[in-house]
């Protein structure tokens, strides 16, 4: 039986231990974990069900605590000052430190970040000691969940516990403005409208609805290694890295191993750090085991296979 309740110091305990917890917001419940934790945010990924690796947002108590992991260019701030706490999701550039897990931003060199208006979302993150990374908690390809019954029915298996905080009243997910660059994008459109937040900061562009985050324009600014790639190995050349995968095989001039016991979330976990960490030895090529394509281990090869390309 999963635990419904409104305990908020609990939640925020729970999160901190790297589990995951149903979480209201004034938009949508939201399936909650530690954004500073790849594990945590590896598990939401498997718990969602996905088949690719999506970046998530990441909910934060206020616009100081976004600042210590995200530049918040003036266009971010004017916009942030006039629609948070709200549901407007705001996406940034990682700082060079940031503290968050590479997963959260799916290999992106940005970030999603929204500050909800919700008073238990912000009591939970005024009493959490890290920011929340949260999706919308439903499975991959059904409704996002407006009731704490609703998290029940589709999350119970994945989560700790499920803050109640009563019906959602927005219903629909925040809207998402991309303002890395100097006009803001408008990447899913939701309650805070084009023509609000061009009131605000003036003229900006829209992306065509339902476009997928790797439409060409987008795909480019995902993180791909300089370095070779080569799928499926089944040797290693002396001069070659090694992305390992359960007991690895032998040679290469280093190992990195995502899972030493072949488990698939902790691969996940490891995914982005791993192949960039490879990366800046610069080898003639990382050679990657194979990675079975089930679980999340179908979003590992999806992503796995891009970088190759
Ligand atoms: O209302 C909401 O936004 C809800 C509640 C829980 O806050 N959350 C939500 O999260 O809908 P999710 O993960 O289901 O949607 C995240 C959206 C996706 O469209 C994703 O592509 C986009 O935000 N996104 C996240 N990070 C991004 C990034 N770095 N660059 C571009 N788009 C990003
Ligand atoms: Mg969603």
């Amino acid at each position: 039986m999963t635990i419904v309740t409104t305990d908020i110091a609990k939640a925020a305990r729970a999160v901190e231990d790297g589990k995951l917890v149903g979480i209201p917001t004034e938009t949508v419940y939201g399936l909650a974990g530690d954004a500073t934790s790849d594990s945590a945010v590896a598990s939401i990924y498997v718990a969602k069900g996905r088949p690719s690796f999506n970046p998530l947002i990441v909910h934060m108590r206020s616009i100081r605590q976004a600042t210590e992991y995200v530049i918040v260019s003036q266009l971010a701030q004017k916009l942030a000052k006039k629609f948070w706490p709200g549901p407007l999701t705001l996406v940034m550039k990682r700082k060079p430190d940031c503290a968050l897990s590479l997963l959260v931003s799916a290999g992106l060199d940005s970030v999603a970040v929204r500050v909800p208006a919700h008073a238990m979302a912000q009591s939970l993150l005024a009493e959490c000691s890290v920011p929340v990374a949260a999706p919308s908690a439903n499975r991959s390809g059904h409704i996002s969940p407006t009731k704490a019954q609703h998290v029940q029915d589709e999350l119970a298996g994945a989560v700790a516990m499920i803050l109640d905080g009563g019906p959602c009243n927005v219903g629909l997910e925040s809207t998402v403005v991309d303002v890395t660059g100097d006009t803001p994008v408008i990447l899913r459109p939701g309650s805070i409208t084009r023509e609000m937040v061009e009131s605000a900061v003036g003229k900006c562009d829209v992306v065509r609805t339902g476009a997928p985050i790797t439409s060409p324009g987008m795909l480019e600014r995902h993180y791909a290694p300089d370095t070779p790639l080569r799928l499926k190995a089944k040797h290693v050349e002396p001069d070659e890295a090694l992305l390992a995968f359960g007991s690895p095989l032998k040679g290469g001039r280093v190992v990195e191993n995502l899972s030493s016991s072949a488990d698939l979330t902790e691969a996940a976990a490891n995914l982005f750090s791993m192949l960039r960490k490879l990366d800046a030895l610069r080898p003639t090529c990382i050679a990657v085991m194979d990675i079975p394509n089930q679980g999340i281990g179908v979003a590992i090869n999806d992503r796995l296979k891009r970088a190759a390309n």
